[in-house]
């Protein structure tokens, strides 16, 4: 705080009683030069007083400034910050969009490649029953068969799909076996079984490079395989058969057993699944032959079995009208 300046006390009366020469001027030039000085005195420190309260109120103002310029930077990078990721979140939700698009026609491609491969399998099918005598039965049975297997092992649906269309190409190479030994109702000779063994390695190459059938192809190669290696045509064994091939393998010999054929006459389901189950460990995967054989036990066999009878016996009342 600035003192306020007090007037000295007058050490000498001045007035018209006080006496006049040159000592009183000399006293009042005295006082006043005291005065003057105190005066000046306090001036000073009142410009000492001001200058603090001014430098400290500088230096707030320069904190504050400087925390203002802080505040700003802050603000300006908070900004570029929020610009930035509004910029990342539009590019990922434009490359996300464009990630569906390709996906949307990429399925599209694939529906349009499910439907002709679909399409080729029927007229395939249709060349192999026309050749073979085989009838649209056992191949919808053995099928049926596979795909029941397939989900009796726990494998994904689009693989008990992809198993069961795949499956019913398994003798499509047979459309290049000569007739006399596709139809021949005598043993065959080893020639003749020769040729017989030739319908894996044409079905397999019949069935062509797209990948729509690649579980066909390696089906149609390796059908006769058997599990301790002793099949045809490259005595595979174990796992180095395809796990579609295992599965097709009991569903074909299953059906075979259990189907009338010219040389011989339909076995019984217990007959058939009694020999299945001796061939385990040796012609067929164990684990297969166990699944298929809770599937006769559960009574899905059986059901399979007259479902593909009724239906038959519908389509030929329908053709028959
Ligand atoms: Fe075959």
């Amino acid at each position: 705080m600035v003192e306020t300046v007090e007037a000295p006390p007058a050490t000498t009366p001045v007035g018209k009683d006080a006496p006049a020469g040159p000592d009183v001027f000399r006293q009042l030039l005295h006082q006043a030069v005291r005065v003057a000085d105190m005066a000046n005195a306090q001036a000073m420190r009142m410009a000492l007083d001001f200058a603090k309260v001014y430098e400290r109120e500088q230096g707030v103002r320069r904190e504050f400034e400087t925390q203002l310029r802080e505040m700003t930077l802050m603000e300006k990078q908070a900004g570029r910050y929020a610009e930035d990721l509004a910029e990342m979140l539009r590019t990922e939700r434009e490359r996300r969009h464009e990630l569906e698009r390709a996906l949307e026609h990429e399925r599209i491609a694939n529906e349009e490649l499910r439907r002709t491969g679909l399409q080729g399998i029927s007229h395939l099918l249709l060349a192999a029953t026309l050749k073979d005598r085989t009838t649209g039965e056992h191949l919808l049975r053995v099928r049926r068969y596979v795909e029941a297997i397939t989900e009796r092992l726990g494998l994904p649906s689009a693989l008990v799909e992809e198993f069961g269309y795949s499956s019913v190409m398994h003798d499509v190479g047979k459309i290049h076996t000569p007739d006399h030994i596709l139809q021949s109702e005598h043993h065959l000779s080893d020639d003749e079984f020769d040729v017989i063994k030739q319908h894996c390695i044409d079905g397999e190459t019949m069935l062509g490079e797209a990948r729509f059938f690649e579980t066909a192809r390696g089906i149609a190669r390796e059908h006769h395989e058997r599990w301790d290696g002793k099949g045809y045509p490259d005595g595979k064994k174990g796992e180095e058969i395809s796990l579609a091939a295992r599965i097709v393998s009991v569903a074909d010999v299953f059906d075979a057993l259990t189907s009338k054929r010219p040389y011989k006459e339909a076995w019984s389901a217990e007959a058939g699944i009694e020999a299945i189950e001796k061939g385990a460990g040796e012609k067929f995967d164990p684990e297969v032959v166990a699944a298929f054989v809770a599937l006769s036990n559960e009574g899905v066999v059986e059901r399979i079995r007259s479902e593909v009878a009724a239906s038959r016996a519908a389509s030929s009342e329908n053709s028959a009208k």
